[in-house]
């Protein structure tokens, strides 16, 4: 199958960098002029082909999340919400397990709504088009300063066209003069059942040993470090890491002043 109708938005995280704005408020349910994360991640849905959305939160989050489907519901009519459970903080790869019996064998996305991307068309249209003619799983991409670099996943690549580049390799959180480029990993994740068997291989593995975290990052390794083919695409627009106050003051300021211009 090559369209893309699944999307999964693991919000279940506790935003302590967002504090006191995480008080009380899920960090999905910030707001940002006006709009929360969440809907600003269902809001790039509109021009895609997607239609089942499964969003991973934590039990306490039940209601608040849950109540919050219900209020937009009709504002994104073709979407057909899901909710699973997330235990406790056991990584990423632990929040798509989650949403297994939904998306499971078929290409998917994982978005994070807190990494706010401004961008038309949006990344997940985007997602959406590159499938199409690559077939392969995909990173989101951004070229980051020297000083900020070790805060992310940094990849070793390759241009194939334009702003599409051949992943080779993934290095979590370098030191800024080890890091293989300045390319980093932001955003979201196209994953294929590939990416969700070797996640699977790991997590058993990780379970034998007893330890509890998984990330998603570790099912795109295993499939390059196997030969397997993975790209990341330049996104190309204005990103502001809302998970932290700084990010969301930016943010702000920068719909703000759009919003006067319009
Ligand atoms: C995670 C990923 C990293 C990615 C980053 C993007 O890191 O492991 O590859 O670049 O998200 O925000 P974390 O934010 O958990 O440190």
């Amino acid at each position: 199958m090559v369209k893309i109708t699944k999307l999964v938005l693991p919000v279940a995280g506790r935003g302590e960098r967002l504090m006191p704005l995480t008080l009380n408020t899920p960090k999905a349910l910030i707001k940002v002029a006006g709009k929360e994360l969440l809907y600003y991640a269902l809001e790039e849905t509109l021009d895609t082909e997607i239609e089942e959305v499964v969003v991973v939160i934590c039990k306490s989050q039940e209601e608040t999340i849950g109540n919050y489907l219900k209020k937009i519901k009709d504002d994104f009519k073709k979407l057909r919400f899901h909710l699973r459970f997330q235990d406790g903080p056991f990584g990423s790869g632990d929040a798509v397990f989650k949403a297994y019996d939904v998306v499971y064998p078929d290409p998917f996305i994982v978005r994070y709504p807190d990494d706010l991307l401004l961008s038309q068309p949006s990344l997940l249209k985007t997602f959406s088009d590159l499938f199409r003619k690559y077939q392969t799983p995909f990173f989101s991409l951004e070229k980051m300063p020297h000083e900020l670099i070790s805060n992310y996943g940094v990849v070793q690549l390759e241009q194939k066209e334009g702003r599409v580049y051949r992943v080779r390799g993934l290095v979590e959180h370098p030191k800024a003069e080890e890091a293989p480029s300045d390319f980093t990993v932001i955003g979201g994740y196209l994953l294929t059942a590939e990416i969700i068997d070797y996640l699977k291989e790991e997590e058993r593995k990780m379970t034998e040993k007893g330890k509890d975290c998984l990330f998603i990052n570790i099912g795109f390794t295993k499939h390059m470090d196997q030969g397997g083919e993975v790209c990341g695409i330049e996104f190309e627009g204005n990103r502001f890491d809302c998970g932290n106050l700084d990010g969301v003051k930016k943010a702000e300021t920068f719909l703000g002043n759009k919003l006067v211009q319009e």
